[in-house]
């Protein structure tokens, strides 16, 4: 039975659809939006699978929704489209509302009035929502990590609005019995990120010879996450999972920004030793984020007891596989980050699949 995926031309969502399919040959149907951050050439491998369709729309856009749940009678969906960047949800918050809130609650009212016209499908349906650890807030240097029941506390415009979706999931499941699940992960690193995060924004610029800009001191602390071992998370959340739980999923790889910039350098000077200079002369400190969470910490136990689940990636082989994969694929970040790509889309995406 077909998996209904939105925001599958993502980071994650890619990583997530071209794992589902290495293990497995059940049909995904990926409904994205497909903006800036969005790239259906990551999908390239399936394009003649007859098991993989993109759907070109807004998770907003009920009509859209309702449409494909009628069409594809999906026996799960794996919700990940939002906008995902800390920074842009400063510079400019519109968009996060519309997509991370009001969008999620799109989902899940189709979701809901789909599975009260269709009960005979409900007992195998799972809505398994994607979140992050950033609704948990900061935690001081010594702090307990995260657990599934800290309280929230949203510090940014990007992490009000993922909390605010995870409350609306949440009340769907105890309101309307919804079966729904929730995954709270740390930060994912891997193929295909686009170049705005810290990871894949400091390998690339490390190659070009650019600087290297570290917020404030670079004593912020993040719990890496590799993207594969995520996407086994997720797997597992939504074939054992119990319904209406949250699971917090982490790398066990706290590391402050400094750290990771330097490990970045130190596999580049070894890759690349004709570039002739030390990477990590390129880090430049500037000015702090407004409002810049200190410390995100994962406690995964709960999903490490109850599913057996458990990162299989190091932070040193995930980033090693992470910088081999950009170092690899150059053309890759051209594409993405240029306008020639955002043509592409719109020539070979334009308006279809819009109801
Ligand atoms: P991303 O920004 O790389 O991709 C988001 C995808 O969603 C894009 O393909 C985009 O086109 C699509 N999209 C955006 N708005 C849409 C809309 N209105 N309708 C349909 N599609 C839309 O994000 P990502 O890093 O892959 O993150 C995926 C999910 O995981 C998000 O929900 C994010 O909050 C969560 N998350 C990410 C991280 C991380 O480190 N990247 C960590 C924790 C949680
Ligand atoms: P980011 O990848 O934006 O993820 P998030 O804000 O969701 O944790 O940033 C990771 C950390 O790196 C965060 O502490 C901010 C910091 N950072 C920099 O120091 N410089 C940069 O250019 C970027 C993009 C991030």
């Amino acid at each position: 039975m077909t998996i209904l995926v939105t925001g599958g031309a993502g980071f994650i969502g890619s990583n997530f659809i071209l794992d589902w399919f290495a293990h497995g040959t059940e049909p995904i149907v990926n409904l994205d939006k497909l903006s800036y951050a969005g790239n259906p050439e990551n999908l390239r491998p399936l394009k003649d699978s007859p098991s993989y369709e993109l759907v070109h729309g807004d998770v907003g856009n009920r009509k859209l929704v309702r449409s494909l749940l009628d069409k594809h009678a999906p026996r799960a969906i794996v919700h990940f489209a939002a906008e995902s960047h800390v920074d842009r949800s400063i510079h400019g918050p519109d968009e996060f509302i519309q997509t991370n809130i009001l969008g999620t609650f799109s989902l899940l009212e189709e979701a809901r009035d789909w599975l009260e016209k269709n009960a005979h499908r409900r007992d195998g349906f799972r809505f398994v929502h994607i979140s992050t650890d950033e609704v948990f807030g900061s935690l001081a240097p010594s702090a307990p990590r995260f657990t599934e029941s800290t309280p929230y506390a949203p510090n940014s415009p990007y992490a009000a609005s993922k909390a605010s979706a995870d409350h609306l999931v949440r009340s769907y499941h105890h309101t309307y019995g919804l079966p729904t699940l929730t995954v709270n992960c740390s930060n994912n690193y891997g193929p295909y990120q686009f170049p705005e995060k810290l990871i894949p924004l400091m390998i690339l610029n490390a190659i070009a010879n650019k600087p290297l800009p570290i917020y404030g001191e670079g004593s912020n602390v993040r719990d890496w996450l590799y993207v594969l071992d995520h996407c086994s998370a997720i797997r597992q959340v939504l074939s054992q999972g119990r319904i209406g739980e949250t699971y917090n999923v982490g790398g066990h790889n706290q590391k402050t920004n400094l750290e990771v910039v330097n490990a970045i350098c130190a596999l580049l000077d070894e890759a690349r030793p004709h570039n002739r200079i030390r990477h990590s002369t390129l880090i430049t400190f500037v000015k702090d984020r407004p409002g810049h969470d200190k410390r995100y910490a994962m406690d995964f136990s709960k999903i490490a007891i109850q599913l057996g689940w458990a990162p299989s990636e190091t932070f040193d082989s995930g980033l090693r596989k992470t910088v081999a994969w950009y170092l690899d694929n150059p053309e890759w970040a051209v594409r993405v980050t240029s306008g020639t790509y955002r043509q592409w889309i719109d020539k070979n995406y334009g308006n279809r699949g819009q109801a």
